[in-house]
C-alpha cells in the first residue's frame, strides 16, 4: 500500500491503524467456532445479519460474539431482534464460558435446551420475543452462575415443576405471555428481585411460601386464574416496590398486612372480586405513587387514614361499591395526575379542588351521584395540565439495574387530558372555566341535569377532541363559529338537549352527523344554502314541497319540526369517516412494569 501512497505521513497513519486493528484481533477458540457455525447452519437468516460468521479465526469479525482475550472462548452471543428463525441449536450448550447469550425478538423455536451444566458461566439468558415452545426444563435450575432469565413472550407450556429452584444468584425471572399452567411455582430462587408471571393460565392460590421471599421488589402475577385471597402474611414482602396481581379472580378483602409491603410505589389490584372495605391500612405505604384498584366490589367510604398516601400520582377506584363524598382524603393527594373514580355510588357536590391538583391531567368522575352545580372557577385554579402547562409526556421505561441490585421505575404519563363528569345528578348551568382550558382533550358532560347555554366563545380549547355534551338540558343556539374553530375535534355528541339555532352545511358538522344533533327539536340542520330542515318530515320535503321555497319559508318550517331523526340518504354524502370514539381509558395506561 506504500507503494500507492507515498505520503510519509498518511503512511504512519495506516501502520498505526493496521497494528491498532492487529492488537484488538482475538483468535477465536476452535471448538466454539463450530458450535457458533452448526448453530447458524440451522438458522434461517433473511436479511444476511450472520453473513459476518464465514469461520474466521478473528473473533472480532463475528457479529454479536465476544471472545475471552485470554481463552479465546466465546463469552457472550448478543443477535438481539435479528429475523432470524429456526430451532434454539443445542450446540450453544458447547459454549463452555459463555456468560450472556441474547437471542430475544427473534423467530426462534424449537424448545428450551437445557443448556448442558457445561455451560455454567452462563448469568444473562435472554430469549423473550421467539416462538419456544414446550415445557421449562427442571434441569435449567442446575445454571449456578444465572442472574438473570428472560423468556417472556412465547410459547412455553405446561405446569413449573415446584422444584425449580434456581440458586441465589437469581435476580431475575421473566416468564410472562407464555401458556403455561398448573399451580404457580411457590420457590423460584431465594435472592430473586424480579418475578414476572403475568399473562399466562397458572391457577390456584397464591403459595403462602411466596410471601417468604422477603427480598422480592417486584411481582407481578396479573392476567392468570388464580382464586382464594391475598395471603395475609402479604405483608412480609417487606422490600416490595411493585406487587400487580390485576385480572385474576381473587376475592376476599385486602389483608391489613398490606401495610407491611412499606415500599410499595404499585400497587395494582385491579379486576378481581375483592369486597370488603378499602383497606385503611394502605395508608401505611406513603410512598405509593400508582394505585388500581378498579373493577372489584369494594364498598364502604373512601377512609380518611388514606389521606396519609400523599405520594399518590394515579389512582383508579372506579367500577366499585363506593358510597359516601369525595372526601378530604383524596384531597390530600396533592401529586395526582390521574384520577378515576368513576362507576360507583358515590355522592355529595363535586368539589372544586378535584380540578386543582396542580399536576391533574385526567379526571373521571362518571358514573356516580354526585349533585349540585359543577363548582365555578375563583374558589380554585385549574391545574397546569388543564391549562397546557403541564409537562410532556415522553415514553415509559422500567430500567432494571441489576448491577446494584436495585430495581428502578421510570414512567410518564400518557393519558388524555380530561375530565369526565357523565352519569352525575349534576344541576345548574356549565361553569364559564370549563371551556377555557387549552390543554383540555376531552370534555364529557353527558347524562346530567346541567341547563344553560354554550358558550359561545370556545377559543380557549385548542386542544380539544372529544367534546359529549349530550343527555342535558342545555339550551339556546348551537355555537357554530365556536365549534367550528376547533381544529383538533373528532367526536362530538350535543343530542338530547333543548338546543336550536342552525347548523351550518359544513363539512366539520355534517361528519358528526346523524346521532350528535338528534334529539333537540329547535335545532335545524342547514340543507342547502336557501333553507334548513332537521326533522322527520326531512324526508317529504326532500321529495316535494320544501324544494322550491325559497329562503325564511324553509328555515321556518323546520322550527316546528317535532322530533330529529334526519333523512340519512339526503346527508349521506357529506358523511366523513365515523367519528372517532374517545373514551377516557378507566384503566390508565402504565406500560407493563
Ligand atoms: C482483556 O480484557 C480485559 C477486559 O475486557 C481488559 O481489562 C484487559 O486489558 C484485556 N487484556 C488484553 C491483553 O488485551
Ligand atoms: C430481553 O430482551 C428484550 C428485547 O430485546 C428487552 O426488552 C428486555 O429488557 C430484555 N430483558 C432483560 C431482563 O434484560
Ligand atoms: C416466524 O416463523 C414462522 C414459521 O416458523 C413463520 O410462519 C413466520 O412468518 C415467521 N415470522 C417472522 C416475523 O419472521
Ligand atoms: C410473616 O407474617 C406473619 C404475619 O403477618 C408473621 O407472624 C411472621 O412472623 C412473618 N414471617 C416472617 C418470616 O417475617
Ligand atoms: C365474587 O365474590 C362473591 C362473594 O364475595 C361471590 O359470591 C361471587 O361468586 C364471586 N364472583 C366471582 C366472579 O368469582
Ligand atoms: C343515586 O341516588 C338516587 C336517589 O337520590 C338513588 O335512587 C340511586 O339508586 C342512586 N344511584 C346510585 C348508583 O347510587
Ligand atoms: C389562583 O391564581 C391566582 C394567580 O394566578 C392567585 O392570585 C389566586 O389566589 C389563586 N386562587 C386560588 C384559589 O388559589
Ligand atoms: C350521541 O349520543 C346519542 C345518544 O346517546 C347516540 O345515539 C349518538 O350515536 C351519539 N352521536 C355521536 C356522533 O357520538
Ligand atoms: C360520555 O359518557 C357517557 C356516559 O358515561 C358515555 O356513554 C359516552 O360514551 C361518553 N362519550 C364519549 C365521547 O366518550
Amino acid at each position: 500500500m506504500a507503494d500507492r501512497n507515498p505520503n510519509p505521513n498518511s503512511l504512519r497513519l495506516q501502520l498505526l491503524l493496521l497494528q491498532l486493528l492487529l492488537s484488538n484481533s482475538l483468535e477465536l477458540h476452535p471448538l466454539d467456532r463450530d458450535s457458533l457455525l452448526d448453530f447458524k447452519s440451522q438458522l434461517s437468516d433473511h436479511t444476511a445479519s450472520l453473513s459476518t460468521w464465514t469461520g474466521d479465526p478473528d473473533c472480532t469479525t463475528w457479529t454479536g460474539v465476544t471472545c475471552s482475550n485470554r481463552t479465546g472462548r466465546v463469552t457472550r452471543l448478543s443477535l438481539p431482534g435479528l429475523s432470524l428463525s429456526g430451532p434454539l441449536h443445542p450446540s450453544l450448550s458447547r459454549l463452555p464460558s459463555l456468560q450472556t447469550l441474547d437471542l430475544s425478538s427473534n423467530n426462534l423455536s424449537g424448545t428450551l435446551p437445557c443448556f448442558n451444566a457445561a455451560v455454567r458461566s452462563l448469568a444473562y439468558l435472554n430469549l423473550s420475543r421467539n416462538s419456544i415452545a414446550g415445557g421449562v426444563p427442571t434441569c435449567i435450575a442446575s445454571l449456578k452462575a444465572l442472574s438473570a432469565v428472560d423468556l417472556s413472550s412465547n410459547g412455553l407450556r405446561y405446569s413449573i415443576s415446584p422444584r425449580l429452584v434456581f440458586s441465589d444468584r437469581l435476580i431475575l425471572l421473566d416468564f410472562s405471555a407464555n401458556s403455561l399452567s398448573g399451580p404457580v411455582p411457590a420457590r423460584v430462587g431465594p435472592g430473586l428481585l424480579f418475578l414476572d408471571l403475568s399473562n399466562n393460565g397458572f391457577s390456584g392460590e397464591i403459595p403462602v411460601e411466596l410471601t417468604e421471599m422477603n427480598g422480592l421488589q417486584s411481582f407481578s402475577i396479573a392476567g392468570n386464574r388464580l382464586t382464594g385471597e391475598i395471603p395475609a402474611t402479604i405483608g412480609n414482602l417487606t422490600s416490595l416496590q411493585s406487587l400487580d396481581l390485576s385480572r385474576n379472580s381473587i376475592s376476599g378483602s385486602i389483608p391489613l398486612s398490606i401495610s407491611g409491603c412499606f415500599q410499595l410505589l404499585r400497587l395494582k389490584l385491579d379486576h378481581n372480586n375483592l369486597s370488603g372495605v378499602l383497606q385503611p391500612g394502605i395508608a401505611a405505604l406513603d410512598g405509593l405513587r400508582f394505585l388500581d384498584l378498579s373493577h372489584n366490589a369494594l364498598a364502604g367510604e373512601i377512609p380518611l387514614p388514606l389521606a396519609g398516601c400523599r405520594s399518590l400520582e394515579s389512582v383508579d377506584l372506579s367500577s366499585n361499591g363506593l358510597t359516601g363524598e369525595l372526601n378530604g382524603a383524596v384531597e390530600k393527594w396533592t401529586e395526582l395526575r390521574e384520577l378515576s373514580v368513576a362507576g360507583n355510588r358515590l355522592s355529595g357536590p363535586v368539589p372544586g379542588w378535584a380540578f386543582s391538583f396542580p399536576s391533574v391531567r385526567s379526571l373521571d368522575l362518571s358514573g356516580n351521584n354526585f349533585s349540585g352545580p359543577i363548582p365555578g372557577d375563583g374558589d380554585f385554579n385549574a391545574s397546569a395540565d388543564f391549562n397546557d402547562r403541564g409537562d410532556p409526556a415522553p415514553v415509559e421505561i422500567l430500567v432494571i439495574d441489576i448491577v446494584d441490585r436495585q430495581l428502578r421505575f421510570n414512567y410518564v404519563f400518557k393519558s388524555t387530558v380530561g375530565i369526565d363528569l357523565s352519569g352525575n345528578l349534576l344541576s345548574g348551568e356549565i361553569p364559564e372555566w370549563l371551556f377555557g382550558l387549552p390543554g383540555l382533550e376531552y370534555l364529557n358532560l353527558s347524562y346530567n341535569a346541567l341547563v344553560g347555554q354554550i358558550p359561545a366563545d370556545l377559543k380557549n380549547m385548542g386542544r380539544l377532541k372529544s367534546l359529549d355534551l349530550s343527555h342535558n338540558s342545555l339550551s339556546g343556539e348551537i355555537p357554530a363559529a365556536g365549534i367550528s374553530g376547533l381544529r383538533e375535534l373528532k367526536s362530538l355528541n350535543l343530542s338530547y338537549n333543548r338546543l336550536s339555532g342552525l347548523v351550518p352545511r359544513e363539512e366539520k358538522f355534517y361528519r358528526f352527523f346523524p346521532g350528535a344533533f338528534a334529539g333537540n327539536p329547535g335545532l335545524c340542520v342547514e340543507y342547502n344554502s336557501e333553507g334548513c330542515r332537521g326533522a322527520a318530515e326531512a324526508e317529504g320535503m326532500a321529495v316535494g314541497a320544501v324544494e322550491g321555497d325559497k329562503g325564511l319559508v324553509s328555515v321556518w318550517a323546520c322550527w316546528i319540526s317535532g322530533v330529529v331523526s334526519f333523512y340519512v340518504s339526503v346527508v349521506a354524502m357529506f358523511l366523513a369517516a365515523p367519528a372517532r370514539n374517545f373514551i377516557l381509558p378507566s384503566s390508565f395506561s402504565m406500560a407493563e412494569m
